[in-house]
């Protein structure tokens, strides 16, 4: 018996994701350089040339053609677009204008992030996202770029994962996050700042709220500039089950990191969905996953129903359509990826089958890339990036999922 084709809803996105930081290289301007380079850094190792996908965007933009994928989710990085307080880099809107056209001639919709975690390095000596100034001089970078882009995109994701930062104060017990204060200390120096605040630091709510109120302005003025853009934000939205004994962390969770988000995304044309992997909430913190279940490369669950799970959750709560604006599995092992995003891809369908309004599947990562503070360990991607000659090859699950696309679209 031949398994039912399975129908998905008309212009449905079938997408990559890749962040500009974690590929584009040289960030020299950001708060993440500066953690990266600090003495002592907690990043395992610094970013250096990412995937150079700065000069290489258009072979990265041929791979997504190749899986013949109809989106493309990247960001701009506001440190090249916004050097200094008031100026912005002509240059450097220019490029992502580039990218944005050429997505376009290649009948890619381009899905562009304005901010992906990272920020200029003068907006953290202002105490980055703990001051609520941010808020209003990301407006007007939203205005900048939006004036710039316009005509050439018409979906935007504001800021990635705002409540990450929140999700992880509250699972330390709201408290001073160890080390943060010694971090901070070496990089006001660094900056001869007073002040340092990066995206995911703080010790109080004030994060959240600062990128709340940001993320309400910045949907103002994009609006402005183009009136028939989606709008939304994207959400770390990891599965979450209440354990016995754990229904009190749980419920303290998704009051302050979910609700929050969720309430402020029913303004929304879209909300962004994020998941992972199921996390299972004791009454400390997360307890380990049952055995059985299919386990990522850092030990959590990552089944293929989680998927299905969160966009749920995301629609009963906002309700507004859902985007899968990343998705993906940590995984050395190809093999791995390759049963994984089927199976979840699969296991999507009946939410759709329900009337549950899905936009698209993007699925993280195009390319193996800079995993943040974990550095090139982690592999998310559909391609390898040889890390001298930046060389990218597919993996057989980039195989697999143009399998799926073509016969999604109908062309296979
Ligand atoms: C998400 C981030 C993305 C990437 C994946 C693995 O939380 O948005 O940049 O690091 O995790």
């Amino acid at each position: 018996m031949t398994a039912p084709r399975l129908r998905w809803p008309k212009g449905f996105l079938w997408g990559a994701a890749t962040a500009a930081h974690q590929i584009e290289g040289d960030n020299v301007g950001s708060d993440y350089w500066l953690l990266e380079h600090l003495e002592g850094s907690n990043f395992v190792e610094p970013s250096g040339d990412a995937c150079d996908s700065w000069n290489r965007w258009r072979e990265d933009l041929l791979l997504v053609r190749a899986m013949g994928l109809n989106a493309y989710r990247f960001s701009v990085v506001s440190a090249s677009i916004k050097k200094k307080p008031g100026a912005f880099s002509i240059a450097a809107l220019d490029h992502y204008r580039q990218v944005c056209s050429a997505c376009r001639e290649a009948g890619i919709t381009p899905i562009v992030t304005f901010h992906h975690f990272t920020s200029p390095r003068w907006i953290a000596a202002m105490g980055g996202w703990g001051n609520p100034e941010t808020a209003r001089l990301f407006a007007r970078y939203c205005d900048r770029v939006a004036r710039a882009l316009s005509g050439l995109i018409d979906i935007v994701c504001t800021m990635n994962e705002p409540n990450a930062q929140v999700t992880s104060f509250v699972m330390r017990g709201e408290k001073v996050f160890e080390g943060e204060a010694a971090i901070v200390a070496r990089a006001q120096r660094a900056m001869g700042a007073d002040r340092f605040g990066s995206y995911f630091m703080g010790d109080s709510f004030e994060v959240r709220d600062v990128c709340l109120m940001a993320h309400g302005l910045a949907r103002e003025a994009i609006k402005a500039a183009m009136p028939d853009a989606r709008i939304g934000m994207t959400l770390a939205l990891q599965d979450l089950v209440a354990c016995p004994g754990g229904e009190a962390l749980y419920a303290r969770i998704f009051e302050t990191a979910r609700r929050p988000f969720y309430e402020a995304a029913r303004n929304d044309d879209f909300v962004g969905v994020q998941p992972y992997m199921r996390l299972y909430v004791g009454p400390r913190g997360y307890l380990a996953p049952p055995p059985g279940v299919l386990l990522n490369d850092s030990g959590n669950d990552a089944s293929p129903d989680v998927l299905p799970a969160a966009v749920r959750e995301g629609w009963a709560h906002a309700r507004v359509p859902i985007l899968v604006s990343e998705h993906g599995i940590e995984a050395e092992d190809d093999r791995v990826r390759a049963g994984h995003l089927p199976a979840s891809i699969a296991s999507l369908h009946p939410v759709i089958a329900d009337g549950i309004p899905v936009l698209g599947y993007v699925h993280w990562s195009l390319l193996d890339n800079f995993e943040w503070r974990s550095g090139y360990r982690p592999r998310f991607g559909l391609h390898a990036v040889d890390r001298e000659t930046f060389v990218r090859t597919p993996k057989p699950s980039a195989a697999g999922y143009r399998a799926i696309v073509a016969a999604a679209r109908g062309g296979g």
